[in-house]
């Protein structure tokens, strides 16, 4: 199958989710782990039951969302500045190590973004960390008006693109967003940063299993759809392989 494109999904693939502990453990140092983890396992649950509730609100106001209900489950004291100061990483999130190299080998072909997040975030975050001259599209599902899995967010790939799903390689680190994407079509490339051999040897290693731990067992393993993604890749940087293949072929 020929390749004419590649979309990534943004928060953690390109980017690290988990660098907003830059953050949290600054503001609160007793419970940063733990905000970190339960705000984004929080920020997806919501973007999933708000798609469900047709009661559709920004990625932003989400991220705002999750937080708030974290802070307040974990019983911590917080004010409006210190928030704004967590919300702000999401502006400023780290590249993944391998992100820059990966999107500069595969600069050939054309590259975008696929995201949840709204366009005014995407904007800002891909600004912020020097990837809009990388970038050939940064699209958001703001414009379909319903989140990553439904298929109405997918739609916009090729209705902007102009490039058939079949012919586009999907990329993402999130093993519901692989599967979607291949329920829906596309070739896919599934990032899978956290093996199952390395999740077991941590859970073996650790006394108590902690928020960092159960975060990669909920949301870092491979779902059990029975949907196999094309290619299972630890790294960004395999991603030039599978343009070789082609030419090879
Ligand atoms: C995104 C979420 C799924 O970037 O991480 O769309």
């Amino acid at each position: 199958m020929s390749i004419e494109a590649f979309v990534f999904d943004a928060y953690g693939t390109l980017y690290d989710v988990q660098s907003v502990s830059q953050a949290t453990n600054q503001e609160f140092p007793e419970h940063g782990e733990l905000i970190t983890q339960v705000w984004r396992l929080k920020q997806l649950e919501y973007t999933w039951l708000r798609s469900m509730m047709n009661s559709y609100r920004s990625f932003w106001e989400i991220t705002e969302e999750s937080l708030v209900y974290t802070l307040n489950s974990i019983g911590v004291q917080s004010d409006k500045a210190a928030r704004d100061r967590l919300m702000d990483k999401y502006l400023h999130l780290d590249p993944h190590s391998d992100c820059i190299s990966a999107l500069n080998a595969l600069s050939g072909k054309p590259l975008a973004i696929l995201s949840n997040g709204n366009q005014e975030i995407l904007d800002a975050l891909v600004k912020n960390t020097g990837l809009d001259d990388k970038l050939n599209a940064v699209l958001s599902i703001d414009k379909a008006g319903i989140f990553k899995p439904h298929d109405r967010a997918y739609d916009l790939v090729e209705q902007t693109l102009q490039v058939k799903p079949e012919n586009t390689v999907f990329v993402s680190s999130n093993a519901f967003d692989a599967c979607a994407a291949k329920n829906y079509g596309f070739q896919v490339a599934w990032i899978e940063r956290v093996t199952p051999q390395a999740l077991a040897a941590e859970i073996n290693a650790a006394d108590i299993v902690g928020p960092a731990t159960m975060f990669k067992l909920l949301r870092m393993q491979m779902e059990n759809f029975g949907m196999e993604p094309d290619h299972r890749l630890s790294s960004l940087n395999d991603l030039a392989t599978l343009g070789q293949e082609q030419v090879d072929a």
